[in-house]
């Protein structure tokens, strides 16, 4: 592990959980490291391990109340919330990514997180079903969107006896993690531009020809490969989602502007990630006036779109260019042909006949192909399958420039 510049100083919140003990080493690896360590206890955590634990390892009074006049006279929360460079959470308790999620300010721990503005690094801990749970899954994911840095968790054998996703990141993984600037931020440095969400092509002024894409993956890219350091551009078709943190949106509505939005936003990008499900047609004539139901049949003619992300790939000076595919039938074959035909560096093969999956839902699996070697991403959360994505990509783009990923 790297040794800690003296500008560490590491606000360590404990919260109730059996991993609460490996906090105890965790503490011992930071100090040895050079960091300066202030443990906060929640109540929970004080049924798991001893302050004195703490106090001995860290050389401070361990913190435990927001209203503790002895303490507070000494370094007022706020003062303590100015104090730290970073805050560490670990083990984070289903119920504190909760309060935290909701912005609640109701023991010393939480206040400190809502008073300071230091980056916020959460090391979940429980067990595997409440981790699955939609409710933790929304917490974090909004967690995630304001900027906090999701260590872990690691699957394996939990202390409840069951198996599964949940246990706390070993307590070195979490040192190193939070000593290392870099480490998560693999895509440093680079920029990534994103098309994200349905095109609408209008038929007259009330109707339009569209599409089920809701933008959930295009956005969970972008959320995802903002927080792994990449200055991110979203050219996003019409869909209700919010912007996530720090991320450049540009909004579109039919294939043509999405086109005329990624060529203008192109210079400069390393990558661009086609995840738009674009209308591969739009009407011949846009009506000026609602179209008048008199016919039994109305015959609608529609034009090819240009292929938004064939023209990028046709370009000189191109960035790494990533394509999806939606596909109900012979998913392989035709991503691959579109790889090829499209003259892509990667395509995401996205099996939309599976329910649950795809189209407006949370969830997500994608096979990856490039042209010597493939990837598959299990069904998982959007932004868990964004992660690997972005990961694969930042690996291919390193071998691509030559550069360590
Ligand atoms: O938005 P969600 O509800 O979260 O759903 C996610 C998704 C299923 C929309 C997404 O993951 C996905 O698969 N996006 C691509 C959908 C699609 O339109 O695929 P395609 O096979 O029609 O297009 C192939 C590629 O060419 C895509 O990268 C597409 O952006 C691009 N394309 C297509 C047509 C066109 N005129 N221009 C393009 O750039």
């Amino acid at each position: 592990m790297s040794s800690a510049p003296s500008s560490h100083r590491i606000l360590l919140g404990v919260s109730g959980g059996i991993a609460a003990y490996k906090s105890a080493e965790l503490v011992r690896l930071l100090i040895k490291a050079g960091a300066e360590v202030q443990v906060v206890m929640t109540e929970a955590a004080q049924h798991f391990v001893g302050a004195a634990t703490f106090q001995a390892l860290s050389g401070r009074a361990v913190r435990t109340h927001l209203w503790d006049p002895a303490a507070e006279a000494a370094m007022g929360h706020i003062e303590l919330a100015r104090w730290a460079s970073q805050v560490v959470i670990a083990p984070a308790s289903a119920d504190l990514l909760a309060r935290l999620a909701q912005g609640h300010a109701d023991d010393l721990l939480a206040t400190l997180c809502l008073a300071s503005a230091a980056p916020l690094s959460l090391a979940p801990a429980m067990n595997r079903q409440m981790w699955a749970h939609p409710a933790t899954q929304a917490n974090l994911d909004l967690l995630r969107q304001r900027g906090a840095r999701i260590l872990g968790p690691a699957a394996g054998e939990q202390a409840c006896g069951e198996v599964g996703e949940g246990r706390m990141l070993e307590p070195s993984a979490i040192a190193t993690a939070v000593l290392t600037p870099s480490v998560g931020g693999v895509l440093q440095g680079r920029r990534v531009l994103i098309s994200a969400g349905p095109t609408l092509e209008d038929i007259d002024p009330v109707r339009f020809v569209g599409n089920r894409s809701s933008g959930k993956m295009g956005f969970a890219i972008a959320q995802v490969a903002q927080a792994m350091g990449a200055e991110v551009t979203l050219i996003a078709g019409p869909v209700a989602l919010a912007t996530p943190s720090g991320v450049q949106r540009v909004d579109v509505r039919s294939a043509l502007q999405m086109r005329e939005a990624v060529l203008q936003h192109l210079d400069g990008q390393h990558v661009f990630i086609a995840a738009a499900a674009v209308a591969d047609y739009r009407p011949r004539e846009v009506a000026a006036q609602k179209i008048k139901k008199c016919a039994d049949t109305l015959e609608l003619q529609l034009v090819r779109n240009p292929d938004i992300v064939a023209e990028v790939a046709a370009r000189q000076d191109r960035p790494l260019v990533v394509g999806f595919a939606a596909e109900t039938n012979d998913v392989e074959s035709h991503a691959c042909d579109k790889l090829a035909r499209k003259k892509l560096d990667m395509i995401a093969a996205n099996d939309v006949s599976i329910a649950g999956q795809g189209f407006e839902s949370e969830r997500n699996a994608l096979n990856v192909y490039w042209h010597d070697g493939m990837l598959r991403i299990a069904p998982a959360r959007k932004s868990e399958v964004a992660r690997q994505l972005l990961t694969c990509i930042a690996e291919r783009l390193a071998h691509a420039t030559g550069t360590p990923s």
